[in-house]
């Protein structure tokens, strides 16, 4: 415990009065001015209701200068220290990443999931759920629904044939409906948004295959995707509102913009209660959920898997498609790969090794979740895999921020891999373990990191795989700008919806 740190929040105020960093260790991050005028920097370093719907822009802001830093903590790690609140801080440092998502969990002193990014969540899916609770809390659920989910479970012989073979059915349906449409149009090219595709065949995979529920397709399309986006929409701009003391379920509900997030609750929890039905018949993979809990006790899970699983699998998929789409090589030598899989079991997963390091590299380059909130729920000190120590006080936020580290030249750049960060290059992971998601130097957390690591991963690496490899092997796809910019909510997407030109491939 270093002198230099003093108890209490008396200690914590003239410790931040007279502006002194309250971490310690080898690892020195560089603070962050609260006001910048005329500096340049492109947002101000904190969410507001005025710039929360660009969250990428306020990470780079926290990073605003940090390239001409030498030493690679300040260059790297940031923080921000207000008078009156906790510190938060900030790193693109993969060693720390590693270190601080490693050091997440249940045991005394562990790090936390912090709600505070997210406290909207809560409100739309209940406290209680493997995403949002921590401590003992946590661990029961964990315990409680991720079985399900294990590897083991998902890629027995039996299971993997039951969804694979429903899940190719789905993808197959909805490309057939728009290859009719290619095929009706008058040059046989057709400029389409494939994101809305992308979505509906996840939910329809997600709910008819895996919850073996009965929803008819039209009704997904046209009712439950809507609902659904605009549960996910309001629940960002919920956790903002919040904060500024004014929750959504505060406003009065003759205003237009609440009657409708209403009416989309209203949708979601009926198709939460249509995914839980077929739990009586042991339909889908309910057969393979041995619990007692009741129905109402998986709610809040069930909404978290629905609207989190659609939300990411949507963003994988999506960004998967938008860079192949400007990248025709990546996607010639990716056709040649699939062109005569028809089937995609556990063994053609592992011989399709360029389609694992296109996926890597989407999930490199533009990770569905761009940044992994933590809290030091104690005083803690982390060593890194590199024997670099830091010191964090209890009650610091933490953002693991995934997205720039994944992109940073000093990670991933011509010197480390061979190839630019910036640029989408599967080639890059040949060899890699790509199969995986790649050894200790070629970590892109994707699906996260240690304790809190994603327990849908193989469901939605399955979904994802197919629906690409679907796409690559019935379209040429061509977009019709080279620029790929984001938008980011609670996941990261193509801000164009993937607007791409679709022509059918020949026979
Ligand atoms: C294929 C796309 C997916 C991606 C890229 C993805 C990504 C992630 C990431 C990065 C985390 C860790 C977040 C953190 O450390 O703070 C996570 C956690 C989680 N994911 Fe996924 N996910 C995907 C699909 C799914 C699916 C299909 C489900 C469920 C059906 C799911 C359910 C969850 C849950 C419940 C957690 C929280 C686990 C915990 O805190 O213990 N995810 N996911």
């Amino acid at each position: 415990m270093p002198g230099s740190v003093r108890r209490g929040w008396l200690g914590r105020l003239s410790r931040q009065l007279v502006r002194r960093s309250p971490f310690d260790g080898t690892i020195r991050p560089g603070r962050v001015p609260l006001l910048a005028p005329f500096s340049g920097r492109p947002a101000l370093p904190f969410p507001h209701p005025w710039n929360y719907r660009e969250p990428l822009r306020i990470l780079e802001a926290l990073f605003h200068g940090a390239d001409a830093e030498a030493d690679r903590g300040t260059r790297h790690t940031r923080y921000l220290d207000v008078p009156g609140f906790d510190p938060v801080l900030v790193t693109r440092d993969p060693a720390l990443i590693r270190a601080i998502s490693l050091a997440t969990g249940d045991k005394p002193g562990q790090f936390d999931r912090d709600t505070m990014p997210t406290s909207g969540i809560a409100r739309a899916t209940g406290e209680q759920t493997l995403l949002y609770a921590n401590g003992t809390v946590w661990r029961q659920q964990k315990q409680l629904v991720a079985p399900p989910f294990a590897r083991s479970t998902l890629f027995n012989p039996d299971t993997f044939d039951e969804f694979e073979g429903t899940f190719r059915k789905i993808a197959a349906d909805r490309l057939e409906a728009v290859r009719l449409r290619v095929a009706q149009a008058p040059s046989q090219a057709l400029r389409v948004q494939l994101e809305p595709e992308i979505k509906a065949a996840m939910l329809e995979m997600l709910v008819n295959s895996f919850f073996g529920a009965s929803v008819p397709t039209e009704e997904l399309r046209s009712r439950d995707v809507p609902a659904l986006d605009l549960v996910i929409d309001n629940i960002v701009k919920d956790t903002v509102m919040a904060k500024v003391g004014c929750p959504m379920h505060r406003l009065p509900g003759f205003m237009p913009g609440v009657r409708q997030a209403r009416r989309a609750t209203a949708a979601f929890e009926a198709l939460v209660s249509r995914v839980i039905e077929p739990r009586s018949r042991r339909s889908g993979h309910w057969k393979q959920f041995e619990s007692d809990a009741s129905d109402e006790a998986l709610r809040p899970n069930i909404r978290v898997f629905l609207a989190g699983a659609l939300e990411a699998t949507t963003s994988y998929a999506s960004w998967a498609l938008a860079h192949l789409a400007r990248n025709p090589a990546a996607q010639e030598r990716l056709y040649q790969e699939v062109r005569d899989v028809n089937d995609y079991t556990p063994e053609t997963l592992k011989r399709l090794e360029y389609l694992s390091c296109v996926l890597n590299e989407t999930l490199r380059l533009t990770p569905a979740l761009y940044f992994h909130p933590r809290r030091a729920s104690a005083d803690t000190w982390v060593r890194t895999d590199e024997d670099q120590t830091l010191f964090l006080p209890a009650g610091t936020h933490v953002l693991l921020d995934v997205w720039h580290a994944n992109r940073h030249e000093d990670f991933w750049g011509v010197a480390v891999t061979g190839l630019p960060a910036d640029r989408f290059a599967p080639e890059r992971w040949w060899g890699k373990g790509a199969t995986d998601q790649g050894t200790r130097e070629w970590t892109h957390f994707g699906f996260g990191h240690g304790p809190r690591f994603c327990p849908g991963k193989n469901l939605g690496q399955l979904e994802t795989a197919l629906l690409v490899g679907a796409v690559v092997k019935l379209f040429e796809l061509r977009a019709p700008s080279p620029e790929n910019p984001a938008k980011a909510g609670v996941s990261t997407k193509p801000s164009d919806g993937v607007l791409v030109d679709l022509r059918i491939r020949p026979g």
